[in-house]
């Protein structure tokens, strides 16, 4: 294990499991659609790369960037988008936005106005994990792989300043760490 983790919080197996659920009910629910997974840049990449080969229905795929973090493990609030999603088909489109973790709900709610706002056919959500105690302003995603209480994780395309995304497990992150 990585010398700066507390604690695996869910391992590679449960992870593996939660994501084949997920595939399951996402490839049940969107059959006859247009289904597009929009990743969010860069936290999503995992879990999006697992989620999309699990799919048993035609899928496409595209990615967005945004910034709601300055740095460390305090949100700004702020959402900045870095790189927008620019296709002419949006409103052919059933968006299901594909993120890490949904923590203060600012961002995917943000998110959902903008491109219902665009045009898109239908707009929904996929997190991998949810921290429901730290919400700040009322949504809940469509789809939830875990809910977790109110640690700072990493690994699985999680990070702290950039860093941990490419362990393959989630991981609470020691104290000492964030606190330096
Ligand atoms: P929200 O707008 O507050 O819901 O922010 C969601 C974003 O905050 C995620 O996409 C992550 O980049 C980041 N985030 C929230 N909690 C954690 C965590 O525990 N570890 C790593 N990143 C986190
Ligand atoms: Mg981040």
């Amino acid at each position: 294990m990585n010398q700066d983790i507390a604690k695996v919080l869910i391992s590679e197996q449960e992870l593996n499991d939660i994501v084949t659920g997920l595939a399951n009910q996402i490839s049940k629910d969107y059959k006859g659609k247009n289904l597009l997974l929009l990743g969010i840049l860069k936290g999503s990449v995992v879990f999006m790369g697992e989620l999309m080969k699990k799919i048993s229905i035609p899928v496409q795929i595209d990615f967005m960037k945004v910034s709601s973090y300055g740095s460390g493990t305090k949100s700004t609030g702020v959402i900045d988008i870095i790189l927008d999603i620019r296709r002419k088909d949006i409103d052919k489109c059933d968006i299901l936005i594909i993120e890490d973790i949904i923590d203060s709900g600012k961002t995917l709610s943000y998110l959902v106005k903008y491109l219902k706002q665009k045009g898109a056919c239908s707009v929904k959500t996929c997190t991998m994990l949810d921290k429901p105690s730290r919400r700040e302003v009322d949504f809940k995603s469509d789809y939830v792989g875990r809910e977790i209480p109110d640690y700072f994780v990493v690994g699985y395309g999680l990070d702290y300043d950039e860093n941990y995304r490419a362990l393959p497990y989630v991981g609470i992150l020691k104290e000492e760490i964030y606190k330096k």
